[in-house]
């Protein structure tokens, strides 16, 4: 049975304390900003701010300048409607993960984790690698936010270069990270029937913007095509997404 989806709202409540919560926002209070920044939609995605006076327009300030441009917003209604969002996990695994049978899920350089937390999320049975502590470390903060009672996430901390994960996948993700090894050694790890979901820079991103630093890191034309074969491609793009110039693969090993 598919899981029900954490929803996605733009209301943020940044009141220190709260007598009555109010629906369809997220509460981080003001002062916690700082550090609960991966809870926060993406950059140019719309952000509202309850009303509440003083705090309210402190947390405007914060966020103003931070690279925000949130409003402020009276339109809300008092009430519990549950778990919700306002960050964003990836657009591209958004749109391809509601049509995929639930299963084990691999998340390669999962960062902040909001991959991992939104696969499992839906009732994904997630891993997810990366080898920087801290970025591990926001992603259990995550988990333990915005996952309750979900099947809990294997947070793995380690070089993604050294470590053999034995085990064997339904869906295999990895975004805006690169290396050919990794990716070609995770390809084997895929079950008859599994998924691969991948989209990072490509070399026309390189030549527009100066980054990646490294010609190591981006995708040759046609490259990650190149990479899946034997699989069916579902979806494939090279192009803007947004102010990226990436390269999208949706794939199946077929079983
Ligand atoms: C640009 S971030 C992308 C994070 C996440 N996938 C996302 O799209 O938000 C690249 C990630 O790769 C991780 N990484 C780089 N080299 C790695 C390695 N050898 N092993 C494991 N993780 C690595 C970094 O720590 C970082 O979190």
């Amino acid at each position: 049975m598919r899981g029900r989806m954490l929803p996605k709202v733009s209301i943020l409540d940044p009141r220190l304390t709260i007598s009555e919560p109010i629906q369809a926002s997220v509460h981080i209070p003001y002062t916690e900003l700082p550090y609960r920044v991966h809870e926060l939609p993406p950059k140019g995605q719309q952000l509202m701010v309850a009303d509440f006076g003083d705090e309210s327009l402190a947390a405007l300030e914060w966020l103003g300048s931070n690279g925000r441009q949130p409003s402020l917003t009276s339109d809300f209604t008092y009430g519990d409607d549950g778990l919700a969002r306002l960050w964003a996990p990836n657009a591209f695994l958004e749109s391809c993960l509601g049509q995929i049978p639930q299963g084990k899920a691999l998340d390669i350089a999962c960062g902040s984790g909001r991959d991992a937390v939104y696969m499992a999320s839906g009732g994904w049975n997630v891993t997810a690698i990366d080898h920087l502590p801290d970025a591990i470390s926001l992603g259990q903060d995550l988990e333990q936010l915005y996952l309750k009672s979900r099947l809990p996430i294997d947070w793995i901390p380690g070089d993604l270069t050294r470590v053999s994960l034995e085990d064997r996948w339904d869906l295999i993700t990895c975004f805006f990270f690169l290396n050919r090894t990794v990716l070609a050694n995770a390809l084997e790890s895929l079950v008859p029937g599994g998924h691969f979901i991948v989209e990072t820079f490509t070399s026309v991103h390189r030549e527009m913007f100066g980054k990646p630093r490294s010609p190591d890191f981006v995708l040759l034309p046609g490259e990650l095509r190149a990479m899946a074969e034997g699989l069916e491609i579902l979806e494939y793009e090279e192009a803007m997404h947004g102010n990226r110039h990436t390269a999208q693969i949706w794939a199946k090993r077929p079983g």
